[in-house]
């Protein structure tokens, strides 16, 4: 601990000062207020650290992404999204007795409640399907609400959101192609068992491939936390009002629909197809992503935190590499985005603005490998977050003294004047 000083008109204020585990510095102004009465202003929040957490560390510059310590990158040769849930949430790896029981959790807790299965019908055949899924979210509260006041069944509800989420997006997805819904399977694992919701026929199994269930863990994992982003900040915002959890993430899922956030990889495909059929070549978009007269930017690289290489899509790339030579098939999208890659990385505009690809580059194509529509994409973005919410929500809930997030404004309105009646009023002119 430290201090700084702040001078304000003359007057000098110490403030505290305290470094995280791994470095990072913060000035402690949880005083300021009281002491100077003065607030800080920091639209978008991006100098402020609203809480201290134990789960993820970034380093933007080094391309450093971590979950509970253990770099991303040693997650990938057995990759297992269930294990890295329950790191994520209960900050340690599980024993192998600890992550069967929670497998377990997951295997009875796959089906819906029947009456709740019934509500897909009321949604209209072409809503979107976050709309569907932050609904039904919110749905389970109505049916899991005797769980929410007891700190030891925890585990078991952090199990039912995970497990209930994956049917739910099944479900929104077979309701929109107007497909039969296909109960989970128990003798299937996390992923092989959405895929199967998502994919069989009640007259048609799909067999699901190992190296295809391999790569969709490992986009899950790429996915489940990345600190303090807007969507978990909406978990993190909700869930301080002591909100249960399941409304906390159904919040969560509705900041992730954006296209500023979960929404970008859907924007990279589009591009991808628009290079595809013809109307540019991956040299001309560049030239228009620099060109500052246009709107348009190369979809899937630059990135707020990273200002190298993004770790999540170093091994989202060679993911693609592995499934399209299982498949033995190729995508052009993917020989155009390793051709835009490849112009962006020698081009000066790019190198001087750090600009590199992100999560979002790769996990579009790696998603059409797997067989998911361009629609459900950010469906598979929340999938693979929720551990990340439940996670920080569940910090925030433990913490002693946790405070109700109430953030203070700068009012800039007209000062007091006086009521007009109707009679009074003009319209103000043109
Ligand atoms: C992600 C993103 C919003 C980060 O934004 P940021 O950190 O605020 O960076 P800025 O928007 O300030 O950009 C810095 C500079 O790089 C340029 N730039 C950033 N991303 C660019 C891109 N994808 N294509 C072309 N130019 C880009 C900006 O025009 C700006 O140039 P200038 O300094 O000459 O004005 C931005 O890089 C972006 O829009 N990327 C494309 C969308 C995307 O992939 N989003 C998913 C993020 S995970």
């Amino acid at each position: 601990m430290g201090t700084a000083t702040l001078i304000i008109d003359g007057k000098s204020y110490e403030l505290p000062t305290f470094v995280g585990s791994e470095g990072e510095r913060a000035i402690d102004i949880s005083k300021l207020r009281e002491k100077t009465g003065y607030i800080t202003y920091d639209p978008g929040l991006g100098n402020t650290g609203m809480c201290k957490s134990a789960i993820t560390y970034i380093d933007g510059d080094a391309g450093i992404l971590r979950y509970r310590g253990i770099p991303i990158e040693q997650f990938a040769e057995h990759p297992n999204f269930i294990e890295v849930a329950w790191l994520l949430i209960f900050g340690r790896l599980p024993t192998k007795d600890e992550l069967a029981r929670f497998s377990e959790r997951l295997t009875q807790n796959a089906p819906l409640h029947e009456a709740m299965r019934h509500h897909f019908e009321g949604f209209p055949v072409n809503a979107p399907p976050m709309a569907v899924v932050s609904a039904m979210i919110s749905t389970l509260s109505c049916f899991h609400y005797h769980l929410f006041n007891d700190d030891s069944q925890f585990e078991e509800l952090a199990a039912r959101l995970i497990s209930k989420v994956r049917t739910i997006a099944a479900y929104a997805y077979k309701r929109s192609i107007g497909r039969p819904y296909i109960y989970p399977d128990p003798r299937l694992r996390y992923c092989a068992n959405l895929l199967h919701m998502m994919f069989s026929m009640p007259y048609d199994q799909y067999i699901v491939d190992p190296d295809i269930e391999d790569a969709l863990n490992l986009v899950f994992i790429l996915h489940a936390d990345h600190e303090q982003n807007c969507s978990t900040t909406a978990v993190r915002v909700v869930g301080s009002s002591r909100a249960n959890l399941f409304a906390s993430c159904a919040a969560g899922v509705c900041a992730l629909w954006g296209p500023l956030h979960g929404g970008a990889n859907v924007e990279v495909m589009e591009m991808l197809e628009k290079i595809h059929q013809g109307g540019l070549t991956p040299e001309k978009y560049i030239e228009l992503a620099k060109d500052k007269s246009s709107p348009v930017r190369l979809m899937g690289f630059g990135h707020r935190v990273y200002k190298n290489y993004d770790p999540r899509a170093k091994m989202l790339k060679a993911a693609c590499d592995r499934v399209f030579a299982k498949l033995k098939r190729r995508d052009p999208l993917l020989d155009i985005a390793r051709k835009l890659e490849e112009l962006a990385l020698k081009d000066s505009y790019f190198i001087e603005r750090k600009l590199y690809p992100n999560v979002d580059f790769y996990s579009g194509i790696l998603f059409r490998a797997i067989g998911i529509p361009t629609e459900m994409f950010t469906v598979m973005f929340a999938i693979g977050r929720l551990p990340g919410w439940i996670a920080q929500w569940k910090e925030q809930h433990d913490e002693a003294n946790a405070k109700i997030v109430r953030p203070r404004q700068i009012y800039t309105g007209e000062t007091q004047h006086d009521y007009v009646p109707f009679e009074q009023r003009r319209a103000p002119s043109a």
